[in-house]
């Protein structure tokens, strides 16, 4: 071994031990006559002195010359620190250094390879490997190194399978677009990289493995955001012989082991919603119920008094922000531009100041005299000091712009505290969801969900009405995870193709191989799969999944350190019968 201890590990017990020790130089301070240098590895750090007098003259010159991020092993005598650093588990010991070896050179790094860098995202990002090194990175991976021992741990114990499933497969519809493989040995034809399992866990369900799970990638070509990575990670699982209600008590039990035994944060029963309420109640089906602010429909006290807006509108909603009447009028002007936003798109918001002093003063006030106001406040169960909001339009949109504000303002107010932990229940989601640009219904979930069987005579007359048996568990706003009930009957699963607008034949040609196995004792069965970077990042208190995966991609889906995509040779493309591009 290269060392007798870690960089995290010597305390002042340990005074008077010589000892080894290895790393990287993270910060090195020369005085001349004394350099002290913080070692670090992956358990912490531990400063070395070497000193004037008491080290050896050509000891202190080559410590003098080691670089930021020089590989070193040393070895010396535990002391005690005259200046103790108690922000340090090792704070109270040095080491006096006794003989120094350099392992390897390193060039100067491009950032700061501390807790606080000064690299930014795209720099760091060509440079993952450096960013890694840095503290509170290597904890993200930590936590989500814990999380998948406890997923396995907890499935394992509910007497859960682990089955891997192919990653060359046949496009599976969730929704996204798929990523292709061209294949050599078959010209012309394609692989595509699962965008989950689904189809894969539900054979395993008829070849009667019961209880499945898999920690998978899963790949989806579609646009990328803060919680959205073209390749993510899913805690996959899929049981045979349960109703929902098994599968929500099951699962809710798996967040609950992760959370008693990753944080140690107990969080009680988890809430159930219908995606009916949580529309109605938050504008959203993922609705982040750690603060109120909830919705009040306006329509009966704000419609029919002379505002055209209003009253043209097939909504009229609102909410009160809690204790901020008093925002000024640039600050105001301020949320108006925030709803304005073309990613928003609203035409404009009204504003009611519910003052202090029990008076209400609006931006409508031409049309609503003090006691209509005052009718919104009551509806809204608004008090003295808050700041009413309204929004107005097309139901669907409006409600997602106000929730959209809603949650903007819970940001701004501070309501949304990332040491607090909020699950939800979203049930009954909706069948089908209507597409304006292809004109035609889409599975909300999957193809593969089932609908509520006393929905199930609505199915061709009034397939918008159907809801589902599918779930979501949403914690803080974020959609952690969703599942169903699946259909598994071969006359269900082709009426729900048809529903959809596949021809018999493409329904055939796509998947074959699910309608066959249907007829060979397809067991009833169900499941769900939870975003497992999502789950880290949440539990990690951030936002982006990002920084819990060890190489991401970044917002254009390229990995910058290896620079990929990328094209490949002309002689690859001819293996595999792709066009050979011209070059210009
Ligand atoms: P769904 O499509 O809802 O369901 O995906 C399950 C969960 O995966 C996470 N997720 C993502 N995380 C990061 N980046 C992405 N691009 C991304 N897309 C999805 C979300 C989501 O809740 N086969 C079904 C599950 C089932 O029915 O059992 C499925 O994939 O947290």
């Amino acid at each position: 071994m290269l060392r007798t201890h870690t960089n995290g590990e010597l305390r002042l017990e340990d005074k008077g031990k010589e000892v080894t020790l290895s790393g990287w130089a993270q910060t090195i301070r020369n005085k001349g006559s004394v350099i002290w240098i913080d070692l670090r590895d992956r358990w912490g750090l531990t400063q070395l002195i070497f000193e004037e007098g008491k080290s050896d003259p050509q000891l202190l010159q080559k410590a003098a010359e080691v670089g930021r991020e020089w590989v070193l092993q040393v070895s010396g005598e535990v002391i005690e620190r005259y200046n103790k650093n108690p922000n340090m588990p090792t704070g109270d010991i040095e080491i006096r250094v006794k003989e120094l070896v350099v392992l390897n050179k390193a060039k100067t790094p491009p950032f700061l390879i501390e807790d606080e860098t000064d690299g930014g995202e795209d720099l760091r990002a060509r440079y993952r490997y450096l960013d890694l090194r840095r503290t509170p990175v290597r904890n993200n991976l930590i936590l989500r190194h814990k999380l998948a021992q406890e997923t396995r741990r907890y499935l394992d114990s509910q007497l859960f399978i682990e089955v891997e499933t192919p990653v060359l497969i046949k496009s599976t519809p969730e929704g996204a677009r798929d990523f292709v493989v061209p294949s050599r040995m078959n010209p012309g034809e394609f692989y595509a990289l699962p965008q989950s399992p689904q189809t894969f866990k539900q054979l395993l369900m008829v070849s009667g493995f019961d209880r499945y799970f898999q920690i998978v990638k899963c790949f989806r070509d579609e646009d990328l955001r803060a919680d959205r990575q073209p390749e993510f990670t899913q805690i996959d699982c899929e049981m045979a012989f349960v109703t929902q209600e098994d599968i929500l008590n099951t699962f809710e039990g798996l967040i609950r082991h992760l959370f008693q035994t990753v944080k140690g944060i107990d969080i009680g029963e988890v809430p159930r919603m219908t995606y009916a309420e949580a529309m109605r109640r938050y504008g959203s089906d993922k609705p982040d119920i750690r603060f109120g602010m909830e919705f009040t429909e306006l329509n009966d006290v704000a419609q029919n008094k002379g505002f055209q807006v209003f009253d043209q509108s097939e909504l009229v909603v609102g909410i009160a922000a809690p204790g901020i009447a008093e925002y000024t009028r640039k600050q105001l002007d301020a949320l108006t531009d925030y709803v304005k936003r073309p990613q928003i798109g609203m035409k404009g918001l009204v504003w009611v100041r519910y003052n202090s002093d029990g008076t209400l003063k609006s931006s409508v006030d031409k049309f609503y005299a003090e006691e209509d106001l005052k009718a919104w406040a009551q509806k809204m169960n608004a008090q003295p000091g808050d700041l009413l909001l309204v929004l107005s339009g097309d139901a669907d949109k409006t409600r997602k712009a106000l929730s959209e504000l809603r949650l903007h303002l819970g940001n701004e107010l501070g309501l949304r505290k990332n040491d607090e932990f909020k699950p939800l229940w979203v049930l009954d989601f909706p069948l089908l969801e209507w597409d304006e640009e292809t004109k035609r219904y889409h599975a909300m979930h999957h193809p593969f969900t089932s609908p509520k069987p006393e929905d199930m005579e609505k199915l061709e007359s009034d397939p918008g009405a159907v809801r589902a048996n599918a779930y979501d568990l949403a914690m803080n706003g974020v959609e952690i995870g969703g599942g169903s009930i699946r259909i598994h009957d071969r006359a269900t699963q082709a009426r729900m193709f048809k529903l959809l607008g596949f021809s018999e034949d493409e329904a055939r040609k796509q998947f074959g191989f699910l309608m066959e196995a249907f007829e060979y004792g397809a067991p009833p069965h169900g499941g769900i799969a939870f975003g497992f970077d999502r789950l880290c990042s949440l539990m990690g208190g951030q936002q982006s999944i990002r920084d819990f995966i060890a190489f991401p991609k970044n917002n254009s889906g390229r990995d910058v350190m290896i620079d990929t995509p990328s094209t490949i040779s002309d002689e690859q493309l001819r293996e595999l019968e792709l066009a050979v591009k011209r070059s210009s």
